[in-house]
């Protein structure tokens, strides 16, 4: 299927490795120019080309920022040879917050899980979308988590930012802006097998003495498909999220995760 999309331009976020860079490399194989961010330069560096040699005929600039303050923000839309504001595909993603109990989060901690999950994406939003209203077409999509569905106890600072994120984008996506072409989309990932995934997994095998492989198979028996998610299925989700034929899809929370959540709806 032709997505639709080719020759257009995308903004991803943390898109150096794991859920970004597979929805990075969907967009690339897709025909999209990409301005790709994360903040360490050599994993960057290394993505652009990846992606280069996957589409020859795609532009890919590598932004390396931190996406969660305004001088992050203004380098992705200041990037030489992009497309300034003008973007027609932008999708919102940085590094989770940590867990915890929320008894030992002070305001700090709180502030700044709001700002990367929540308010980085709104700012990012803010400054795309009514460009994209006016040239009648634009594909938002946010890297949420499951954890918006079904809440993970440890994860407060997660399930309550990105909470926030959820009901602001439910009301924005039915807005005036729905006519103009213009939708807005969120995917929350289940456990997908990325580096973030294989931290959490190592942490749990350091913390109970347990064997990392023992870890990575109990978590994964508990999945109704009995495996993780890949990087690659996760891109395609959001590639399609992008395309043309999703245009009368806006204000969904799309939850790839293998079966996990037990519920009906
Ligand atoms: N994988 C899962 O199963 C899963 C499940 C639920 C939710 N999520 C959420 O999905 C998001 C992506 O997860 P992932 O598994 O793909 O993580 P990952 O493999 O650790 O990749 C994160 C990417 O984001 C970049 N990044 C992190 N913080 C950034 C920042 N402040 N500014 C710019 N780039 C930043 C990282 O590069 P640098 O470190 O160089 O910046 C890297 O490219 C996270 O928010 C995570 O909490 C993931």
């Amino acid at each position: 299927m032709d997505f639709g999309i080719a020759g257009r331009w995308a903004l991803v976020c943390g898109a150096s490795k794991g859920l970004g860079f597979g929805c990075a490399k969907a967009l690339a194989e897709e025909g999209v120019n990409l301005v790709i961010n994360a903040r360490s330069a050599d994993s960057l560096q290394a993505a652009v080309q990846k992606l280069q040699a996957i589409a020859p005929q795609i532009k890919v600039i590598g932004v390396a920022a931190d996406i969660t303050t305004p001088e992050g923000r203004t380098a992705v839309f200041e990037a030489a040879g992009g497309p300034g504001k003008d973007y027609d595909i932008v999708v919102t993603n940085a590094g989770g917050p940590p867990p915890g109990d929320f008894r030992t989060w002070d305001r700090e901690a709180w502030i700044k899980a709001v700002d990367a999950n929540m308010l980085t994406p709104i700012e990012l939003i803010k400054a795309t979308v009514d460009g994209m209203a006016e040239r009648g077409f634009g594909r938002i999509v946010n890297i949420t988590s499951s954890a918006v569905k079904a809440p993970i106890d440890i994860l407060g600072l997660s399930n309550g930012a990105r909470s926030g994120l959820t009901g602001f984008v439910a009301g924005l996506a039915r807005s005036g802006i729905a006519a103009k072409g213009v939708t807005i989309n969120s995917i929350l990932p289940g456990k997908f097998d990325t580096d973030r995934l294989v931290a959490t997994h190592q942490a749990t095998a350091s913390k109970t003495g347990q064997d990392l492989d023992a870890v990575r198979q109990a978590q994964a028996d508990q999945i109704p498909a009995k495996r993780f998610g890949t990087a690659e299925e996760f891109g395609a989700i959001c590639a399609f999220l992008c395309s043309r034929q999703a245009g009368y899809m806006t204000g969904q929370n799309i939850l790839p995760d293998g079966g996990l959540y037990p519920g009906t709806y």
